[in-house]
């Protein structure tokens, strides 16, 4: 006879229930559109390089390279020494001074946040993540049996942080303040009283500041300068990687630096000791860092061009559609409308209809913290021109009945 157990599904973890991710997770309603027949537009996942972008062949080149050169063995687990020293002197030409050996290289920006949200946390710790915020950040916490507690960033200035409610969201059990700066989901850009006021609340209150700055070369004006200029003091961990702005998402390729300041010697040596567990990130991707940081950067110039004809276009045609709103991107590739939904209808559900009628796939405002009446939506604009304004067109009609309904 058959034991029983053999019959019963293996049980998961309960922390799986509370890991969401809606950027992939509303994929699967697209598989069952695409499925139907309809053809999909993916606006939902911000990689240029399946929207046509190339990644620049010096960095292919330094990656062929080196596995041809015979490094494809194990690395050091905090990174190669050109990579880190390239890491370093690229925060320290920027105005935030890092040593090489305060840099950890990383599978993406993703594992950097990860590992140092691991070596912050404890179960039930609090971490101050901006409303809407890039969902990473809530998933990782909920997977850490720690607390996201939401700051909000108002649409009615720019998406800047609500600083009041910032600092009314403060209590014992807050670690640290997430910055995300040039900013997705909004494609906000912080101005410097706005950094400093943020500084300036993380020192008042001991927190550590997680510095995201993955968009930091792709403002629409030329680069972003770290936060860490403002004060190179301050407790800051910045992270980046070559995904965004050097066009090489799937080699999941990134860093974290930790600033000088002596109170980050702790978090350093855990970080340190949490990346001894995963033995290092991929070796051969880690020599194009050095590549990346000290080598040719002029596909940027083009690519900054590109994104500001993109975000024009979505703004002017988004602002054209009765009921729909915007705030001006200013950095990266994101935009997010607000559709004034009727009393009753929530964010998924307009998003899910816009699929359904017309293939198009965005991610709703509520995947990222936002209230779901509040009628949020997040837009990649990367498609190329004439493709945005089919899409754009197919929006328009749509929302048009939508909210005569
Ligand atoms: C704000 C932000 N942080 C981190 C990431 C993850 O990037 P990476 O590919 O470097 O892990 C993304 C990706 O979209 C992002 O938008």
């Amino acid at each position: 006879m058959q034991p029983t157990n053999t019959l019963r599904a293996i049980p998961t973890a309960a922390r799986v229930h509370r890991f969401t991710y809606a950027i992939r997770n509303i994929v699967t309603e697209a598989q069952k559109v695409e499925a139907a027949g309809t053809r999909v537009r993916y606006l939902n996942i911000g990689d240029p390089v399946a929207f046509g972008f190339h990644t620049p062949p010096h960095l292919i080149a330094a990656v062929e390279r080196a596995m041809r050169d015979g490094h494809n063995n194990y690395g050091p687990s905090p990174g190669i020494a050109p990579a880190r020293q390239a890491v370093a002197a690229e925060y320290t030409r920027n105005g935030f001074p890092v040593a090489p050996d305060r840099v950890c290289i990383t599978a993406g920006t993703s594992e950097g946040i990860e590992l140092a949200l691991s070596a912050i946390v404890d179960d039930g710790g609090e971490v101050l993540v901006p409303m809407p915020t890039y969902p990473l950040y809530t998933a990782v916490l909920a997977k850490l049996s720690a607390r996201a507690k939401y700051y909000r960033l108002d649409p009615n200035h720019q998406w800047l942080p609500d600083l009041e409610h910032l600092k009314s969201l403060v209590t014992p059990e807050t670690r640290a303040l997430v910055v995300i700066d040039p900013n997705n989901p909004t494609g906000a850009v912080y101005p410097t009283d706005t950094r400093r006021a943020l500084l300036a609340f993380a020192e008042d209150h001991g927190l550590v500041i997680l510095a995201d700055e993955v968009y930091g070369d792709l403002g629409f004006d030329g680069p972003v300068a770290p936060l860490g200029l403002l004060d190179p003091d301050a407790a800051i961990i910045s992270f980046s990687s070559l995904s965004k702005a050097y066009l090489a998402p799937g080699w999941r390729t990134g860093w974290m630096a930790v600033g000088r300041s002596p109170r980050l010697d702790d978090v350093m040596a855990a970080v340190k000791k949490l990346a001894d567990g995963r033995l290092c990130s991929t070796v051969p991707m880690q020599y194009a860092i050095a590549a990346a940081l000290e080598g040719d950067k002029s596909h940027q110039v083009g690519f900054r061009k590109d994104l500001k004809a993109r975000s024009d276009l979505t703004l002017s045609r988004l602002r054209a559609m009765p009921g729909v709103t915007c705030v001006e991107p200013t950095a990266a590739f994101y935009a997010m409308p607000r559709v004034a939904l009727p009393p009753g209808r929530t964010d998924e559900e307009y998003v899910k209809a816009l699929l359904h009628a017309t293939g198009v796939l965005c991610v709703y405002g509520s995947g990222f913290g936002l209230p779901a009446d509040q009628g949020f939506l997040r837009i990649v604009f990367l498609a190329p021109l004439d493709e945005l304004r089919e899409i754009y067109d197919l929006m328009a009609s749509f929302t048009a009945s939508y909210l005569r309904t």
